[in-house]
């Protein structure tokens, strides 16, 4: 007897199905992902384009609210982003890695019910070299009615969001989010200019073999931070005194670091594994934002099994206090994250 091969599913009829569970859903929320994915496909063509097109690759002469480089294609996406969200008047406010401060869009009765706040191109400072790059996004319900839109509908904490996911632009392009149904992973077929269902409720595995953290910055880390990692390279439990020269064989982990967030949680997030963003010295926040990134891939991860911590307490509990707030980040494998808190944690008591 023939197999049936399997259903083809575009993320359009996917989403459809997961509104449906929602029979009082008006279809603005699902019209909101429609929207984010139209501005992937665009974002994936250009950056795709780039190196055979002039003009699309390096830096422009501006620096963005965290005094970072704006790269062209940061520029771009951006611009993506602000052209095609709610464009059905679902979206009242959006807030970006890239501007300064919020956009307001909408703020009459009944329209304008969610916030969205994003990171347009992660990673881009791979872009030149031809590394994976991605997009980040997390979408909350607005509180306030009429048009008193403002601060404390943007700043509510992670776990308040209605959805959240990433955009891969790798060897191939994938968009993966999650509503709260599941954590749901689909590949753009450039022939057809759709993305279609590839990983159907993705779960990461409780413990990883891989960590990923930038080890350049090991002189920087509190000296709790650099025993946990230690510990992570050469077997849990072990004592400083009774390490020898190297680990033992298959006692730690691996190190995996792309220096492209996006790419680095969706690898640990299918094999396993864990992405570490320490505070350091200079950095006593770390790098990353909590708005635009760490929240939006702490919700994909809880939503698949998986588990985000600052190093004290989960990263979806943590209310931002301003837009660009940053946040140490230690991200994917359950048990992992939790060790990491717990090891964290007990030396602080311990200080
Ligand atoms: P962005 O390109 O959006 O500014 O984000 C860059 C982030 C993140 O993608 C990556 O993991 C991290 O910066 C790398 O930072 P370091 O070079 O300090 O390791
Ligand atoms: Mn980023
Ligand atoms: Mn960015």
């Amino acid at each position: 007897m023939a197999l049936l091969p399997s259903n083809l599913q575009t993320i359009e009829s996917h989403m459809l199905e997961v509104q449906s569970l929602h029979p009082t859903a008006s279809g603005s929320f699902t019209g909101l992902l429609s929207d984010i994915t139209f501005a992937a496909k665009i974002i994936s063509r250009e950056v795709n384009k780039a190196g055979l097109v002039e003009d699309i690759l390096g830096a422009t002469d501006e620096e963005n609210v965290q005094g970072e480089v704006i790269q062209k294609l940061d520029d771009y996406a951006n611009n993506i982003f602000l052209r095609c969200l709610g464009t059905r008047g679902q979206v009242c406010m959006m807030g970006s890695e890239e501007l300064a401060d919020p956009v307001i869009t909408d703020t009459r009765e009944g329209s304008g019910n969610y916030i969205v706040v994003f990171d347009p191109l992660d990673g881009s400072s791979n872009i030149d070299a031809n590394v994976s790059v991605g997009t980040i996004f997390g979408i909350w319900r607005r509180k306030s009615r009429l048009d008193k839109v403002g601060m404390e509908d943007l700043l509510q904490p992670g776990m308040e969001q209605v959805a959240a996911g990433y955009v891969i632009y790798g060897s191939s392009t994938m968009f993966v989010y999650t509503a709260g149904h599941g954590v749901h992973g689909f590949t753009l077929d450039p022939s057809l200019g759709e993305f279609l269902l590839s990983h159907e409720n993705i779960q990461t595995p409780f413990r990883g073999k891989i960590y990923s953290v930038n080890e350049a910055y090991e002189p920087r880390w509190t000296p709790e931070v650099r025993e946990m990692v230690r510990q992570l390279k050469y077997g849990r439990h072990t004592k400083a005194s009774s390490r020898k020269d190297k680990p033992t064989a298959g006692s730690g982990m691996s190190t995996r670091y792309i220096g492209s967030l996006v790419a680095d949680f969706h690898r640990n997030l299918l094999y396993g594994g864990v992405y570490l963003y320490p505070p350091y010295e200079g950095r006593p926040q770390g790098k990353l934002r909590m708005m635009c990134e760490a929240a939006p891939l702490a919700m994909v991860a809880e939503n698949a099994g998986g588990y985000a911590s600052n190093g004290q307490e989960s990263i979806l509990t943590v209310k931002p206090t301003e837009l660009h707030m940053r946040t140490p980040l230690y991200i994917g494998s359950r048990d992992d994250v939790l060790w990491i808190e717990k090891t964290l944690s007990k030396a602080e008591e311990a200080i």
